[in-house]
């Protein structure tokens, strides 16, 4: 074989791998033999510069840097989307696309993910990757060809013949973990961190040295086409959107699979709020949800406003972070003794709630992220996750702000603090400390606990005060101080009547209630679950050695020592004999009534109908099966309701099999339910 034809076939093998890969997610050699492959190209590249080629899958790492960026024509322009703001905006705008289309039937749409990167416009001339550009100013934007090489899900050539021109438009974004991994770097070398993926992606594709674009392993997600030129005239990739994006994605793009087609207003409303409680899970930054008319003729009809599509609509979530003064660091004390710095702010909106604290983590974090009173600082709330100072804002720091320093003494028993080795939190030894002892209690009662309404943050720092409160089983003595308690701050007797109703019946709450309660380091509430439903009772858990706990399913090493640790510790196990001798006697978990999942791990998603999840998944654990929140190749199987989304869309890109509510419910033996 000549040199250039084992370049040719090299180059070939390279992106069909990257395309396995990064696109369909399903590699078929290892990353080692990728890489072999890859450099194998390199030296034949480096030993024949005549057979050079931008096009190369060599040019994923980069090329040499370039002087400045040329400015590029986007033959159609690239338009920016209306927004709606909360539901009626969502509704006005499908009753306006009805009423311009004169039909009162529900709307075929095509519901998107609205990423939150950069946008850029990939010029394709037969197959060839020739041009990208960013949006610019929508007309003209920059040329940056040889950073777009780098980034994956841009096929360098695409996958089938395609004769003409195409114009593939999407999103450059970056995923979560590259941009925490990329963070940490920077703080490890003294720099500062960058605020959030959406810039550092931005910024990414605006390197001149395409080797840094590479370095930020930038993903692009294809969302439509721009100027469609095709050889013979065809001036469509399909005749939809969803068509469209099937088409890319044949063609060799990234295209994201939890888009899916939705019919009138309330299927719309479903993937809004379906994708708004999967955005902190997805691996990406996501800003909304994009609604577009499905039918190209459709589309055509609707045309444009002065603002952008009529046919399309983008649909914002609150922002997931936002600038405030950070006023004070205080110190908390958690229910294991740990010491966290908390920054009090400037209330602020963010992630769709106010919030006045956030963590900061550790005072490691605070001296590296160099955060200091005083301070403009962004704050990240995502999700469910604790709000979180991401970092100052230094160019608007005013004079010289003190450094913080990290406490020596317990804020609230004055114990000087210790760091266990290997650790960066700082901890406050004395488990009789009235911080600890309170969050403790906290825990205890919670909801997804002991569930005891009525004994709030405030109420119990009362009870410490007054001593009516001293350690967990001293919850259930309060029913011998009602007279006091009701009229304690003038209660009254109608909610101290409750409050001890409501601590009684806790009594005989569930076994892995109660345990997940106990507040254990490691011990969350699966595998509390998992614990009481392998060793069944109190008893066999206080009795269990090392190899039994790390014998129970999901039950690692690190749990399993802290496990043994924490009962063979008299001080616990006098506080366990405290509860037994005051009637708290959780309930033993039932025994599993089949073993028809036995070692499955079952799904369920979509707006279930049939049943609720709670109880299709207790229903899963009793039957020896582990229902699982996320869908790999382990799974078993999926059971989806309607409006089943992202999780639908993995199993079937994965083969797992999907099963409907009925069919489920065929699979489970007489009598079960
Ligand atoms: S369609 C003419 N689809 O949002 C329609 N845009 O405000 C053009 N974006 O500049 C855009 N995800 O950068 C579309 N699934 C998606 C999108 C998306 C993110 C960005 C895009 C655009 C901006 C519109």
């Amino acid at each position: 074989m000549s040199a250039a034809e084992q370049i040719g076939d090299l180059r070939k093998k390279v992106e069909h791998h990257a395309h396995r890969y990064y696109v369909l997610d399903s590699p078929e050699i290892s990353d080692t033999e990728y890489d072999r492959l890859f450099r194998e190209l390199q030296d034949l590249e480096a030993a024949n510069p005549d057979l050079a080629d931008p096009n190369s899958p060599t040019a994923r790492i980069g090329g040499p840097p370039v002087s400045g960026f040329k400015p590029h024509r986007h033959r159609v322009p690239m338009l920016s989307l209306d927004n709606a703001l909360g539901v009626d905006e969502l509704r006005a705008f499908d009753e306006r696309v009805r009423k311009a289309l004169g039909t009162t039937e529900p709307v075929e749409y095509f519901a998107e993910l609205k990423f939150d990167g950069a946008s850029i416009s990939l010029t394709y001339i037969d197959g060839v990757l020739s041009t990208a550009a960013t949006r610019g100013d929508g007309t003209t934007g920059e040329e940056v060809a040889t950073n777009a090489r780098t980034i994956r899900g841009v096929p360098l050539s695409l996958q089938q013949p395609l004769l003409g021109l195409i114009e593939a438009r999407g999103e450059v974004v970056m995923f979560k973990d590259v941009f925490k991994a990329l963070n940490e770097e920077r703080l490890a070398r003294g720099e500062q961190a960058f605020a959030n993926p959406r810039n550092t992606a931005a910024g990414g594709l605006r390197q001149l040295d395409p080797t840094l674009t590479a370095k930020r392993k930038l993903t692009f997600f294809g969302y439509g086409v721009g100027a469609v030129e095709l050889r013979g005239g065809q001036r469509r990739l399909a005749d939809t959107q969803s068509g469209i994006l099937a088409r890319l994605r044949e063609l060799g793009f990234s295209v994201h699979q939890g888009s899916r087609v939705v019919r009138g207003f309330d299927e719309m409303l479903a993937f809004v709020d379906e994708i708004h409680e999967a955005r902190p899970h997805l691996p990406f930054g996501i800003d909304g949800v994009v609604i577009k008319v499905n039918d190209l003729d459709l589309q055509e009809n609707l045309g444009f406003s002065a603002r952008g599509p009529r046919w399309a609509v983008a649909y914002k979530y609150p922002a997931e972070q936002a600038f405030t003064r950070l006023n004070k660091i205080f110190v908390q004390v958690g229910r294991t003794g740990a010491v966290t710095p908390v920054a009090d702010l400037e209330s602020v909106y963010v992630g769709g709630a106010t919030v006045t604290r956030a963590t900061l983590h550790n005072y490691n974090e605070v001296l590296r992220k160099d955060v200091r009173e005083g301070d403009i600082v962004i704050i990240q709330r995502a999700g469910d996750v604790i709000p979180e100072v991401v970092g100052p804002v230094l160019d608007r720091r005013e004079g010289d702000l003190p450094i913080p320093v990290e406490p020596t003494h317990c804020p609230e028993c004055e114990t000087p603090l210790v760091r266990t080795s290997g650790e960066v939190a700082l901890r406050c030894p004395n488990k009789n400390c009235p911080a600890q002892v309170q969050a403790k209690i906290r825990h205890f009662v919670g909801r997804r606990m002991m569930d005891i309404e009525g004994l709030g943050e405030k109420l119990i720092t009362r009870l410490l005060e007054e001593s009516y409160l001293t350690d967990l089983p001293s919850i259930y003595r309060l029913k011998d101080r009602r007279q006091e308690l009701i009229e304690l701050d003038r209660l009254g007797e109608l909610s101290v009547d409750n409050l001890l109703a409501g601590i009684e019946a806790s009594k005989t709450n569930s076994l892995d209630r109660f345990l997940f309660g106990l507040g254990i380091r490691f011990l969350g509430e699966r595998g509390a679950q998992e614990l009481a439903r392998d060793l069944r009772t109190l008893d066999a858990i206080r009795h269990a050695d090392y190899d039994t706990f790390l014998a129970v399913p999901d039950c690692g090493p690190r749990t399993a020592s802290e496990l043994q640790e924490w009962f063979e510790e008299p001080a616990n196990m006098q506080m366990l004999d405290e509860f037994l001798a005051l009637g708290v006697e959780p309930t033993e978990a039932a025994a599993p009534t089949s073993d028809l999942f036995a070692g499955q791990s079952i799904v369920f998603t979509g707006k279930l109908e049939k049943f609720t999840r709670e109880f299709a998944e207790e229903l899963v654990m009793n039957m020896g099966g582990k229902p699982a929140g996320s869908v790999s190749k382990s799974t078993s199987f999926v059971v989806a309701g309607p409006g089943a989304g992202t999780k639908l869309a993995k199993a079937e890109q994965l083969g797992v099999k999907v099963l409907t509510e009925d069919e489920f419910l065929d699979m489970l033996p007489e009598g079960s339910i």
